[in-house]
């Protein structure tokens, strides 16, 4: 049987492919088709929609608590109410801004998604839980609501496709969460497929740490065999595919024998007058796609490892612990109602203690099939230094398995990083750029080509954290694009032969 998974080559064309220099962006320069920009939401119009309710809980968790967390033990039986559903939905993908302008309406939701075109969809495959039947949902943002794609309880066709991953299996709630290719491709092309592991990341930062607010375990399971998940949502994979898995709860039983269930072929409001096809990132995601359950199970097993402690050259600097009662206590809710990207930073400088809140709480460590054992994690993060009180201005590297930082080389880099991101203002006027690095060779060669979407994933869901953490503390964040390869000739000979995967600035904002 073919095994796409390991044709290692597959990530290299893809990631090298995508690559932006400063020479491709203006060799392949694009130009957005606005008369043709996609719908922001996938409508089954044939579909009633549920809606769902708005009068969220406070729960009094703060912010900095939430993302900290590694998970809640699961065991009892946890099973979230349709309340419990709405807050975890709201907080994680819901319309919780929107800007009119001349002509139109945008629509900002809970997290932050590259170009505000919000390609992650969600669905949920339950059993029957307080005020809602087991069945197959679609997430409406639109309408805020939910929509019944099938009645019953089909869980067990997700644990199967797990190849019974022991928390899904006994998780009353699944959320799938899905990426629609040209809702992305429409502005980003190609690099779509890694804009789905960043946005869906982001997206997971803020559910995790919801579902810790409420006291719900959550778990993240990537090793799926795509298909059966792809054919339970009816799924055309041409344009839409199933990315990640979150398991919410617990409940003692396991799910009983699924119905049959199949095809649906509802019909869908179309997303633009036309869609531009972009194979690479479909032709990646094929690559990465785990076909039978054989594969599932030795995807599981592969493990990354701890990182052999290398030390710090010259001088560690610790970052400093910050007391929970110094920390501030806005909360969950709060933060994630507020943030937004920062669109214009203020070059002052941030404190030695607020860059180590917002490193130690983005680095504890995710619940998730691809970070065992607990303190994996496959990106690294690399810093520049701009503007941190107590901090020499300069590139570093952190070490978070011993919570130091290294200096790398001093100096003012305020130029050289707004040319890393893109050329953009942003890197160049935060406080401090906080960059994700991976080895991308060890780590494929360990999961195969879905170590890719892990890695991508893991990058978001950090830099999600990130943002929270920053706004938690009344700073600012963006997330931002970058020049590949010049990032990792930057911080190299460090970061030689490692890939570079993501971006996030902070500082504080200009419009305070
Ligand atoms: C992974 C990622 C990359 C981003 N890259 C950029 C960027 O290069 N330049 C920029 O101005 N904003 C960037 N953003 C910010 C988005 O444009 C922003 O999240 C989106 O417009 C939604 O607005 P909001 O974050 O204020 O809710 C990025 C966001 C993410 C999550």
């Amino acid at each position: 049987m073919p095994m796409p998974n390991r044709d290692l080559d597959s990530t290299w064309k893809y990631h090298n492919g995508t690559k932006h220099s400063y020479l491709s962006i203006r060799v392949h320069p694009h130009f957005l088709d606005w008369e043709n920009k996609p719908l922001l939401f996938k409508i089954y119009p044939t579909l009633e929609v549920n809606r769902l309710p708005k009068d969220f809980r406070q729960t009094g968790v703060s912010a900095l608590s939430a993302i900290a967390s590694t998970g809640i033990a699961a065991k009892g039986k946890k099973l979230p109410t349709l309340d419990d559903i709405a807050q975890l939905l709201f907080f994680s993908a819901g319309v919780t801004r929107s800007k009119k302008f001349p002509g139109g309406e945008t629509f900002f939701r809970a997290a932050a998604c590259t170009g505000a075109l919000y390609e992650i969809e969600l669905y949920l495959v339950c059993q029957d839980l307080p005020d809602l039947p087991a069945g197959v949902y679609h997430f409406g943002a639109a309408e805020f609501g939910l929509r019944q794609l099938r009645a019953g309880d089909f869980r067990r066709l997700v644990v199967e496709a797990t190849a019974n991953e022991p928390t899904l299996a006994k998780a009353p709630l699944i959320v799938v969460c899905t990426g629609t290719y040209w809702r992305n491709a429409w502005k980003y092309r190609s690099r779509t497929y890694r804009h789905f592991g960043w946005d869906n990341g982001t997206l997971l930062a803020n559910a995790l740490a919801v579902s810790t607010s409420l006291g719900f375990p959550a778990r993240l399971i990537l090793g799926f065999v795509d298909q059966s998940v792809n054919a339970l949502l009816d799924l055309d994979t041409r344009k839409e595919v199933a990315f990640s898995l979150l398991a919410v709860g617990h409940s003692s039983k396991r799910p009983p024998k699924a119905p049959v269930g199949g095809p649906l072929s509802l019909p869908l409001v179309p997303y633009s007058r036309q869609e531009v096809d972009y194979p690479a990132m479909r032709q990646m995601h094929e690559a990465s796609s785990l076909l039978s359950k054989e594969e599932v199970t030795a995807w599981r097993k592969a493990k990354l490892g701890k990182k052999p402690a290398v030390g710090v050259k010259g001088a560690p600097i610790l970052i400093k612990p910050v007391a929970d009662s110094e920390l501030p206590t806005d909360t969950i809710e709060q933060v994630i109602q507020r943030r937004g990207s920062t669109r214009k930073f203020a070059r002052e400088p941030i404190t030695f203690a607020q860059l180590s809140i917002l490193l130690d709480r983005a680095t504890r460590g995710i619940p998730a099939d691809f970070l065992e054992p607990r303190g994996t994690q496959l990106n690294d993060l690399y810093l520049i230094v701009h503007s941190v009180e107590g901090l020499a201005p300069g590139a570093y590297s952190f070490h978070h398995a011993t919570r130091e930082l290294e200096l790398l080389k001093e100096g003012d880099f305020r130029e050289r990083a707004g040319y890393l991101g893109l050329e953009q203002e942003l890197p160049a006027d935060a406080s401090v750029d906080i960059f994700f690095l991976a080895d991308l060779h060890k780590i494929i060669n360990q999961f195969g080509n879905r170590g890719y979407r892990a890695t991508q994933l893991e990058a978001g869901i950090m830099g999600g954290k990130l943002y929270l953490g920053a706004y938690a503390q009344k700073l600012g964040a963006s997330g931002l694009t970058f020049y590949d390869d010049d990032v990792v000739n930057f911080f190299s000979p460090h970061a030689k032969g490692k890939s570079a995967i993501f971006l996030v600035c902070c500082g504080h904002s200009a419009r305070r």
